[in-house]
């Protein structure tokens, strides 16, 4: 397998482009160089095509937004047949309503809803709505919620924000509610929300989400579940339905268009009026009922609904659990989204994924798998194949000390740790 248009595209881009990406996460550097293509050009159904023409199972979908496929008919038609209408207009369109009507059909915690294009503005405006609601300005989190300062400030990639954002936001950690309860404590009557993942790779324990949720409650604190990750990939009404705990905000985002830019921010009614006109809170923007997202938006739920495709993907993640736990391989999470945690040393990872990209898988070398309603059993087999075969080829090079079978160089360490 060769890679020269890609390598060429990347070298060009070195020189106008930093970081050669538009988000970290796709960057070259997190897969082994010279072995991993670094630029796509189409996807269908299930599958990428680099620009040096491999085709790919991809377990990546564009960083999870790719819910039921690439070139999905029924969401491309109703792109095509919004684009023949208009992309942007001079006043809202009633494809707003119709969405928003949908949402606060599906969702549990949602009675009113806001459209942004990006996931870092939706838990924006979430933490602002919350912020104005309760007078306060803290924040407790747990999870990733995207670039925007009020948040980035805790990642390692802090610089450029100013230093005080830094004292209003806290971090607790996943199913061990003392260290909420610690900043409950030691800021009383300071902290207007607790904006958190719902779930991740570890199930919630002994009640988790239900004790937070009180435990915010009794601190006059405002619940923000963010799923923009878990949003239609749990269940349609979000890991909120699947785990029955209702937050009183929530933001979805990937996975709600199959691929086009768009996100919502939804809630209580007395807490999302906090954007009504004239109550001072600022959230306004001039692409934000652009409607060809609007259109795919409403084609993906609707399909989503009829054609039970969530049911799809989980049957699919179970396949491939099962298939790459009896490999030695071990996954954990949901079968929704599972991960893979065998630790590797860096030159086993690099050799593994050196290895599944010959054989013509994509997954993400954070190991974090997404699947789509068009991956099929046969996908699933094939992908086991392989990685069996990537696997018995990095047990051989460990064994034996021969790791001249590792053609591309060892990764980089990512450009940001989560925080
Ligand atoms: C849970 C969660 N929240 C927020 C974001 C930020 O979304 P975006 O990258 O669209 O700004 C992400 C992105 O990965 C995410 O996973």
């Amino acid at each position: 397998m060769r890679f020269d248009r890609s390598s060429e595209y990347l070298a060009r881009a070195k020189r106008i482009i930093p970081v050669q990406s538009q988000t970290f996460s796709k960057g070259w550097r997190y897969f082994p160089k010279g072995v991993s293509p670094v630029y796509v050009e189409m996807g269908i159904g299930p599958n990428v095509y680099d620009v040096d023409g491999h085709c790919f199972i991809d377990y990546i979908l564009g960083l999870a937004p790719i819910t039921l496929g690439y070139n999905y008919p029924r969401v491309n038609e109703a792109i095509i047949k919004q684009l023949e209408k208009g992309i942007l207009f001079s006043l809202p369109s009633p494809l707003e309503l119709e969405l928003a009507e949908l949402l606060v059909d599906i969702i549990p915690c949602a009675e009113m809803v806001r459209f942004t294009k990006t996931g870092s503005e939706a838990t924006s405006a979430a933490v602002k709505a919350a912020r104005a609601y309760t007078g306060r300005d803290m924040i407790a989190c747990c999870g990733y919620h995207g670039w925007h300062d009020w948040y980035s400030i805790i990642t390692d990639a802090f610089k450029g924000i100013p230093k005080s954002y830094g004292d209003l936001i806290y971090k607790f950690e996943y199913n061990d509610l003392s260290t909420l309860d610690y900043i409950f404590k030691t800021r009383p009557h300071q902290i207007a929300a607790v904006i958190m993942e719902p779930v991740n790779n570890q199930p919630p324990r002994d009640g988790f989400l239900e004790k937070v949720k009180e435990m915010t409650h009794r601190n006059g604190a405002v619940l923000i579940f963010d799923e923009i990750v878990t949003g239609f990939r749990w269940s349609l009404g979000g890991a909120q339905e699947f785990f029955h705990v209702t937050p009183d905000m929530a933001t979805f985002g990937k996975g709600i268009a199959n691929g086009m830019p768009l996100n919502a921010v939804v809630g209580k009614r007395d807490i999302m009026n906090e954007f009504e006109w004239g109550n001072n809170v600022f959230f306004s923007s001039t692409f934000g009922g652009e409607c060809l997202s609007l259109a795919a938006g409403i084609a993906t739920i609707k399909e989503m609904r009829d054609r039970k495709t969530i049911q799809h993907c989980w049957k699919m993640g179970q396949e491939l659990m099962d298939g790459l736990n009896s490999l030695g391989i071990e996954t954990v999470g949901y079968p929704c989204r599972p991960s893979i945690v065998r630790p590797f040393l860096p030159k086993e990872k690099a050799l593994l994924i050196q290895e599944y990209i010959k054989r013509g898988i994509l997954i993400h070398p954070a190991f974090l798998i997404n699947i789509c309603y068009s991956h099929t059993e046969e996908d699933i087999d094939r992908t086991i194949e392989a990685m069996g075969v990537a696997l018995y080829n990095v047990e051989k090079a460990t064994s034996s000390g021969d790791w001249s079978v590792l053609e591309g160089e060892i990764m980089d360490s990512p450009p940001f740790r989560r925080s």
